[in-house]
């Protein structure tokens, strides 16, 4: 097996992805006893954290569709809104927010929705989940699409199948009214902002997994995308993550912890808006 001598690689890894990333790190050149250490770096760069995601993921987008819907009605006039989502993984969080945003009867909006993995962007792009159940079936289960998604034209039954513990299950794939709401790019959040000004930005189970410097880069490069008046749509708060036992150790804090993180690291004006959303009042850039 080969072994990570390079105390110096460890340490750049350390600073920028924190413990977890020097464990995937060896995990990686285990894995591939004949990369380099180069291609070794290359892989953990395009997959640095897994990409756990799943279908309405996050249970505020609904109230978050319905106060922009609200907010748009009392200035009365059908302003265009421009989304970004950091971290998208593949699709599923976005296109779950497309249907909440449509459901609140916001019709005039894009998503724009950056993951570091090509990976999960090519899936996001094409669109296309196995489901566990019939569709027939789908009602009020957690995490997976609803058969309304369907009869409402959001989501389309394939026709084709996938094997799983003898069973068929269906393939389902995102509708072209959906397909047309989203744009899936690659891009680290880390290394630079994503081009345009953002009147919404999601990011939801990416920053708790870096360690602090790391953490005030990506928030620092997502301000610099977000419109005067934006809306900043932080996840739960995690405690920067150091160290691999910080996870298990601290558990989730409320979501307004955040609002001292970000008074302490940026010169940020905004209202907190509780379940870390935030109005932004003036320019951040
Ligand atoms: C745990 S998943 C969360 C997915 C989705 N936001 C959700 O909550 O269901 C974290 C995602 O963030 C992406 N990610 C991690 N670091 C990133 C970075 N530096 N720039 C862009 N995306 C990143 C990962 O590739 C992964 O797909």
């Amino acid at each position: 097996m080969k072994v990570v001598a390079e105390a110096g690689v460890d340490r750049a890894i350390f600073e920028i992805y924190g413990l977890r990333g020097v464990e995937r790190f060896n995990e990686i050149l285990a894995t591939h006893q004949d990369w380099t250490t180069e291609q070794a770096l290359k892989h953990l760069e395009a997959e640095p954290t897994r990409p756990w995601t799943q279908f309405f993921n996050d249970t505020r987008f609904v109230s978050i569709a319905q106060k922009l819907f609200w907010e748009r009605e009392a200035r009365q006039h059908n302003e265009h809104i421009e989304i970004l989502e950091i971290g998208c993984s593949s699709g599923e969080e976005t296109y779950s927010l497309a249907i909440m945003m449509f459901e609140a009867g916001c019709v005039d909006f894009h998503i724009t929705a950056v993951d570091v993995n090509p990976i999960v962007i090519g899936t996001a792009r094409e669109g296309k989940y196995k489901l566990n159940y019939p569709i027939d079936t789908l009602n009020h289960l957690p995490h997976e699409l609803r058969r309304s998604d369907f009869i409402n034209g959001y989501f389309e039954d394939t026709g084709t199948t996938w094997s799983a513990e003898g069973t068929e299950k269906p393939i389902a794939e995102a509708a072209e009214q959906l397909k047309r709401k989203t744009t899936f790019v690659c891009h680290d959040i880390i290394d630079q902002p994503v081009p345009g000004n953002y009147g919404v930005i999601v990011i939801n189970n990416v920053l708790g997994l870096y360690p602090r410097t790391t953490r005030e880069k990506m928030l620092r490069n997502i301000l610099a995308s977000m419109q005067s008046g934006g809306l900043l749509v932080l996840e739960p708060f995690r405690p920067a993550m150091n160290n691999p036992t910080d996870w298990e150790r601290e558990s989730l804090v409320p979501y307004n912890a955040w609002r001292l993180e970000l008074s302490k690291n940026f010169p940020v004006e905004a209202v907190d808006l509780n379940d870390g959303c935030y109005r932004f009042i003036g320019n951040q850039k």
